[in-house]
């Protein structure tokens, strides 16, 4: 990893515009996950410690350069204060007078949170205007935030290139977990590719192919995989269109010596509802009127028998429809025989996206993986092989 870190850089007295990522889940106006605020926590305390005036910015939902009242930051400032223990004072506007007249009145060591970025229009945009405005509120950028790293933003890259600019330790740590992943991974390596669509992963499928030793693939993904290799699916979720293409992935991994895994059986049921009535079939015989909506407990045997034999796993995407019990189950064992694995010191895992993490949370050992990202969209484009241009603008 190359980007600049925090070591050795002297923040003390100096205003320090550090990007993070507030972009909590909330739900009826309560935040309902403070992860991500409590992951940026400790960047903000050595930076405070060290006497830096620490000026914070993010972003929260999707306000399309307008004020939206209901997606102020406020209420995130309230919880970052209360994370930290401390006086966490915040601003009305990212840049111009409240802005300025909230820094001119910092000490040393003090913590502002100034609102949404997103506000302005030359957020997204990434308008150089727009970012010198923020650079003129500082004198140090730090970027800590991973997970909106994908976009190249005024407060994610513009900034970077107006001031001597640095990964905070959160951005550092996901870094460097994702690079002992897949850079520089302890073998054998293998990739759990789960969720819906083949069509929003192909990227990710085709650089993961050249990278692990076993590509497993679950979730409604594998319908369509199943699908094209000639098994009939019933009335399961799959993408036509997308055979000739799995077709290809498959053969690819083949040419590639890439194992790549999928079910070999099936819970079915009439329809994805709660508590439906299920059956476990052979993955060649799942009748028409049926969907699959989850592995099977031989696909289970094959998958967790798989870890003991790993050093490494990355993960995104639940195996089954998780969301809804009994849907849940071959998601749930996975995952605990991987945090089984971690524990135990085999394997080193890393999982990340929205719904892994709520799937790991679910089936409880959210906290005994080796790394758990923060990052949704961040984590898929890296998965994906991209340049994230929030890293890149770092050095990295
Ligand atoms: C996220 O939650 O994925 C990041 O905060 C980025 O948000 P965005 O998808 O609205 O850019
Ligand atoms: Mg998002």
């Amino acid at each position: 990893m190359t980007v600049r870190t925090l070591d050795g850089v002297a923040v003390g007295g100096k205003r320090v515009l550090l990007r993070v990522d507030l972009n909590v889940p909330v739900q009826d106006g309560k935040i309902t996950d403070l992860s991500r605020i409590e992951r940026v926590a400790p960047t903000i305390q050595e930076l405070s410690g060290k006497g830096a005036r620490v000026v914070v910015l993010s972003h929260f939902d999707r306000p399309k350069g307008k004020r939206v009242p209901a997606m102020t930051l406020a209420p995130m400032a309230t919880a970052l204060g209360t994370v930290l223990g401390r006086r966490v004072r915040f601003a009305e506007d990212c840049i111009g007078l409240p802005a300025q007249q909230a820094i001119a009145t910092m000490s040393d060591g003090d913590v502002v949170v100034l609102e949404n970025t997103r506000f302005h229009p030359g957020e997204e945009a990434n308008d150089p205007a727009f970012a010198r405005a923020l650079a003129a509120l500082g004198e140090i950028f730090v970027n800590d935030a991973f997970s909106a790293a994908h976009r190249a933003h005024a407060s994610t890259e513009g900034l970077a290139h107006l001031l001597p600019s640095y990964a905070g330790r959160l951005m550092q740590a996901e870094l460097t977990a994702l690079a002992a992943a897949l850079t520089t991974p302890a073998r054998p390596v293998a990739a759990v590719v789960g969720g819906s669509k083949v069509s929003t992963k192909l990227d990710l499928l085709g650089n993961l192919l050249g990278k692990v030793d076993m590509l497993v693939i679950g979730g409604a993904m594998a319908n369509t995989f199943l699908a094209a290799g000639g098994h009939k699916v019933g009335r399961s979720l799959q993408e036509a269109d997308m055979h000739a293409t799995a077709t290809a992935i498959i053969a690819r991994a083949k040419a590639g010596q890439c194992t790549l895994i999928l079910p070999v059986d099936a819970v079915v049921a009439p329809a994805l509802a709660a508590g439906a009535a299920t059956t476990v079939v052979a993955i060649d015989a799942v009748p028409a009127d049926a969907m699959i909506l989850d592995l099977g407990p031989r696909s289970v045997a094959a998958l967790e028998a798989m870890v003991g034999q790993l050093k490494t796993l990355v993960w995104n995407g639940p195996l089954g429809a998780f969301e809804t019990p009994p849907f849940d189950a071959a998601t749930t064992a996975f995952a605990r025989a991987v945090a089984t694995a971690t524990q135990a010191g085999h394997l080193r895992s890393i999982a990340g996206g929205g719904d892994t993490v709520s799937a790991l949370r679910h089936a409880g050992v959210a906290e005994q993986l080796t790394y758990l990202s923060t990052a949704g969209g961040a984590f898929l484009e890296w998965l994906e092989g991209k340049v994230l241009p929030g890293v890149a603008a770092l050095g990295g």
